[in-house]
């Protein structure tokens, strides 16, 4: 593990970390592609893209729905991946002049929940809905159905999950490819690096000079300077708390 230290080469200026399905699964939320994963018993097509949604909004509705009620179920909280992440940031943004960012493409609210702040999330959020006509964002913590009146249109049936669905754009990619030229020290934890754009991140990070680190349960075949393998729950913590001694942070 302290190996890496020895192989960053440049004094951090800043830092980018790459969460995916992973980093929740020790808090009790499915990955996407393990065998009890979410997509059990529908397909990609039906409950994830914009074109099952057109063809049968009940369904996608109830699939979100039972996603985002299982979040606020007593038992669904942070793990100690989340929070070591949180608490570094905290002491980096306040002890280092060098910058911090946090993407995930988890639509879980587990980062927040942990204490970290300006969360990217790329993929968007379980717990808001988005008005189709005007864009609007609201937070979103009861069922929606196709009989949710939309908040500023006031219509039926505008309302959608806050979610990207596959061929849709992600969010916040200018933020993220700007924090990706700069970065000296990329992490990604617990994604499987199958899912485009953010399987391309530790590239652009690589060919701007960044070491790059993989951390996940079993390594994956993309082309990282270090890869750690076992749970993100006893890595994480770890890792970053000899970063920040590296760094010579006061934990
Ligand atoms: N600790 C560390 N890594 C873990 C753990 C754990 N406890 N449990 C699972 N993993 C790893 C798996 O080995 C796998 O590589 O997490 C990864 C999860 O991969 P995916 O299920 O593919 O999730 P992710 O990479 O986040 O998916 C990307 O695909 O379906 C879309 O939009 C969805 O955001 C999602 C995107």
């Amino acid at each position: 593990m302290q190996e890496f230290l020895s192989r960053l080469q440049r004094p951090l200026q800043s830092i980018v970390v790459l969460t995916g399905a992973g980093v929740s699964a020790e808090s009790g939320i499915p990955t996407f592609r393990a065998s009890d994963g979410l997509w059990e018993n529908h397909s990609i097509e039906d409950v994830a893209t914009p074109g099952g949604f057109k063809q049968d909004p009940n369904l996608v509705h109830e699939f979100y729905n039972q996603r985002r009620e299982a979040l606020l179920s007593h038992g669904i909280g942070p793990n100690q991946a989340h929070s070591a992440l949180a608490r570094f940031q905290s002491i980096f943004e306040d002890q280092y002049p060098g910058n911090f960012t946090l993407v995930t493409q988890n639509v879980d609210n587990l980062h927040e929940r942990a204490g970290s702040l300006n969360v990217l999330h790329m993929h968007g959020e379980l717990l808001k809905s988005r008005c189709y006509q005007t864009g609007s964002i609201f937070n979103q913590q009861k069922p929606l159905n196709v009989d949710s009146v939309c908040r500023c249109c006031r219509s039926l049936g505008n309302l959608r999950p806050h979610i990207v669905w596959f061929g849709e754009l992600p969010l916040e990619i200018p933020k993220i490819e700007n924090s990706l030229t700069t970065c000296d020290l990329f992490i990604a934890i617990g994604t499987s690096g199958l899912v485009y754009p953010a399987a391309g991140f530790y590239e652009q990070a690589k060919k701007c000079g960044a070491h790059t680190v993989e951390i996940n349960l079993a390594t994956t075949t993309s082309n990282f300077d270090t890869q750690l393998s076992g749970y993100a729950s006893d890595l994480v913590p770890r890792f970053f708390s000899q970063l920040a001694s590296f760094l010579g942070l006061a934990t």
